[in-house]
């Protein structure tokens, strides 16, 4: 399983580090197959080892360059990152990333060899309307996305599980995971509303290969809880 934590804009430099601190006690023990990943802010980012990876949230798709406001491949080459997150919904939704500046997003970290976590999912009028719309949707998603890269996985992420408490059901999950595995032969995450509760639940669904974390991966115990749950 891949066990992913996204910090969003949540936690200092400080508080990092003392995360990380602890995270790395306890990871000692961890199944050697799962793969643990961090996302901090940016200005928490760090020359950190252990037994996990560290991703940026975000980058723009530029070595460097007048990108006020961004960061680019020569500022990430400073602290060896190489793992992203690309097409997280606040970023498509609150941000404006069309899925065009996503596609080239995705193509430009693709060409630097960066690991990709690339996001998808749909919002509550889609789900309403059935799975049958929810995969188009979905599908409609990967529009530009060379999906024949050997170094990404997909989370999908339905927008009204985030943040909300209320995660997708066991059936959703696993009815999507199946469609998306019949496009993309690569690892699915499920993201949104993960926790202690529904983890094992959540888990124990064949096509979810791991989870991709908000609210509970921000206390380290909480995070911990999830990565030491009995499969
Ligand atoms: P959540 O966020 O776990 O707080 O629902 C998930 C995400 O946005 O990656």
């Amino acid at each position: 399983m891949i066990y992913a934590g996204n910090f969003k804009t949540n936690h200092t430099r400080f508080s990092t580090r003392e995360y990380i601190n602890k995270l790395n006690l306890k990871l000692k023990d961890k199944n050697p197959e799962d793969k643990i990943y961090i996302f901090p802010p940016l200005t928490a980012i760090d020359n950190y080892s252990g037994n996990f990876t560290i991703g940026v949230q975000n980058a723009y798709p530029i070595q460097n360059g007048a990108f006020t406001g961004e960061v680019g491949i020569e500022q990430l080459d400073e602290f060896n990152i190489k793992t992203i997150l690309i097409g997280h919904s606040e970023r498509r939704e609150i941000l404006g990333e069309s899925q065009e500046f996503v596609a080239k997003k995705f193509a430009f970290f693709q060409k630097m060899g960066f690991e990709i976590i690339y996001c998808i999912g749909e919002s509550l009028e889609i789900r309403e309307q059935g799975e049958d719309a929810v995969i188009e949707y979905l599908l409609a998603q990967f529009e530009g996305i060379d999906t024949d890269y050997n170094n990404f996985v997909v989370a999908y992420e339905p927008i009204w599980a985030i943040g909300t408490g209320r995660s997708a059901t066991t059936k959703e999950i696993e009815q999507t995971h199946n469609a998306l595995k019949k496009r993309v032969n690569r690892p699915i995450l499920y993201g949104g509303s993960v926790k202690g509760e529904n983890i094992a639940e959540i888990a124990s669904i064949d096509s979810v290969d791991g989870v991709l974390v908000g609210g509970a991966s921000l206390k380290v115990d909480s995070f911990l809880e999830l990565v030491f749950h009995q499969k």
